[in-house]
């Protein structure tokens, strides 16, 4: 695909582009949105750099992806109750969104995109990997692809399997943030297909985690586990990734239908401070 209205910088084999001079401003009926989304299909992870954006702005260009999502376990800012600010200080060790995951997961309907908007960022570090579940599915042999064939994975918001503790603990180590919903987290559950099928390409991919998924519909814990890490391992390797590295002003947008990320853990003693906006609530099939 060629692109008229911005540059597009190809990041790694798999997934992921740099998006440079594109303008976020720019009037509803300009072709840089119809190319915008056709990146975002394209890459499936888009780093638009070089934007200034108010809360406004950033509700409008995710109107373009979709309805906003509430996120539940965070309160939104001030008169603008979908965006959170993900916010790690100097003094802190644990951050928001560590370990390999698809965003909201363990919800009805996950929202397609998420939005990430940079503020400040730590001179070095802080980067977010990605991997793309849709090569990840191509990957599997024949036998392994029947097998996943009407397999439905459970997903807790509760993060029954993270290192150091579950929903509570964890959240309540980020004070930076203002936590919501936490004595619920377990109550949101939901069953999704293992492998999804893209509503606008056809494409399946893999859609688990071993943060969220807890297990396969109609097995134990104990029997699931093993396949759930296989298939969490292998979308997690190297050939399937790329890594966005952040400046301020920086937007990247992200399709959670096809891909999972990774907040690296590595800046401690620098603040890095973003705003989280997720859109367009969709059952997975
Ligand atoms: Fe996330």
């Amino acid at each position: 695909m060629t692109y008229q209205t911005m540059d597009v910088r190809p990041l790694a084999g798999a997934l992921g582009a740099e998006i440079y001079g594109a303008d976020l401003k720019a009037r509803d009926d300009s072709p840089m949105w119809i190319e915008l989304r056709q990146a975002f299909i394209e890459y499936h992870v888009l780093a638009i750099r070089g934007q200034d954006m108010s809360q406004d702005d950033m509700m409008r260009v995710g109107g373009k992806f979709g309805e906003p999502c509430f996120y539940p376990f965070a309160k939104g800012m001030e008169g603008y109750p979908y965006i959170t600010e993900v916010i790690k200080e100097k003094h802190e060790r644990e951050n928001f969104g560590a370990d390999w995951h698809t965003d909201t997961m363990y919800l009805e309907k996950p929202p397609r995109a998420t939005l990430l908007y940079a503020l400040e960022t730590p001179p070095r570090g802080g980067d977010t990997l990605y991997v793309n579940t849709a090569a990840a599915y191509d990957a599997l042999s024949g036998g392994m692809k029947k097998m996943l064939e009407g397999l439905v994975g459970v997903s807790s918001g509760g993060l029954k399997n993270k290192k150091g503790g579950d929903r509570v603990a964890h959240l309540s180590r980020i004070g930076s943030m203002t936590s919501q919903n936490l004595d619920k987290a377990t109550a949101f559950e939901s069953r999704h297909p293992i492998v999804r099928t893209h509503p606008d390409t056809g494409r399946k991919s893999l859609y688990l985690s071993c943060l969220h998924t807890v297990c396969l519909d109609g097995f134990t814990e104990d029997e699931s586990r093993p396949l759930i890490k296989f298939l969490n391992d292998h979308c997690t390797e190297p050939e399937f990734s790329c890594r966005v590295r952040w400046e301020p002003g920086q937007l990247t947008v992200w399709d959670n239908r096809t891909t999972m990320h990774n907040a690296v853990n590595d800046y401690h003693g620098f603040r890095r401070r973003m705003r989280r906006l997720t859109v367009g609530p969709e059952v997975p099939v």
